[in-house]
């Protein structure tokens, strides 16, 4: 009885949450769309809720117990992945290149730790014990060669969460460890 209950306000919190995505996806951009002046970018999408913390759930499973473990968002619009995050236990840190979301996060979720900078350009990834993204690319070739970097980039035992994933290399090389197909070009897999 107390479960279920728990059940339904996870329920009714996720529910709320994504209401407020929605509110910001339409006052920013109108809808789901490309930045203007940046049309190889999507804007700002959020996740649904429910999915994005059932992702990031497992992926601290995979860690072992580690503490505070450091979770990168790529593309971090607002800072709602950071913000869940948080509460799971990460550190969180986002690369968000729109200054204007990057200010808007500043004051809507301080703690999700959104900075300014380009997903192509960024220099840390190897120091993530989970590296998160959801896009950020609606030109293919770019989301190719953002994902070839971040697997490059990563250290051994990196977990990364991918969303609408375009390249599969990865599943062929020895050097990536499949830990789950979600469906629909979302993967979870691990560094070896
Ligand atoms: C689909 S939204 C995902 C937002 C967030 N990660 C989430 O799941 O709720 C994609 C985000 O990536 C950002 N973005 C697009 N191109 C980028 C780039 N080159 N570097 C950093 N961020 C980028 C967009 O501004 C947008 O906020």
């Amino acid at each position: 009885m107390a479960e279920l209950e728990m059940t339904r306000g996870l329920s009714a919190l996720t529910d709320l949450v994504d209401d407020v995505q929605r509110y910001f996806m339409l006052e920013l951009e109108g809808g789901i769309a490309a930045h203007r002046g940046r049309p190889e970018s999507w804007a700002f999408v959020g996740m649904e809720t429910a999915v994005a913390l059932e992702q990031l759930e497992f992926a601290l499973g995979c860690l072992g117990g580690m503490r505070s473990p450091l979770l990168v968002d790529c593309g971090a619009g607002l800072g709602f992945i950071g913000m869940l995050a948080r509460g799971l236990g990460f550190r969180p840190v986002g690369i968000e290149i729109s200054p204007r979301y990057v200010e808007l996060a500043g004051k809507l979720l301080p703690w999700a730790g959104v900075a300014e900078g380009d997903v192509l350009e960024y220099g840390s990834y190897g120091e993530a014990d989970v590296i998160f993204y959801y896009g950020p690319f609606k030109d293919e070739a770019l989301q190719e060669r953002f994902e070839l970097k971040v697997e490059r980039d990563a250290k051994p035992g990196a977990v990364i969460v991918a969303n609408r994933k375009v390249s599969d290399a990865w599943r062929a090389s020895p050097g990536f460890e499949l830990l789950r197909d979600g469906g629909a070009g979302s993967w979870i897999f691990r560094k070896c």
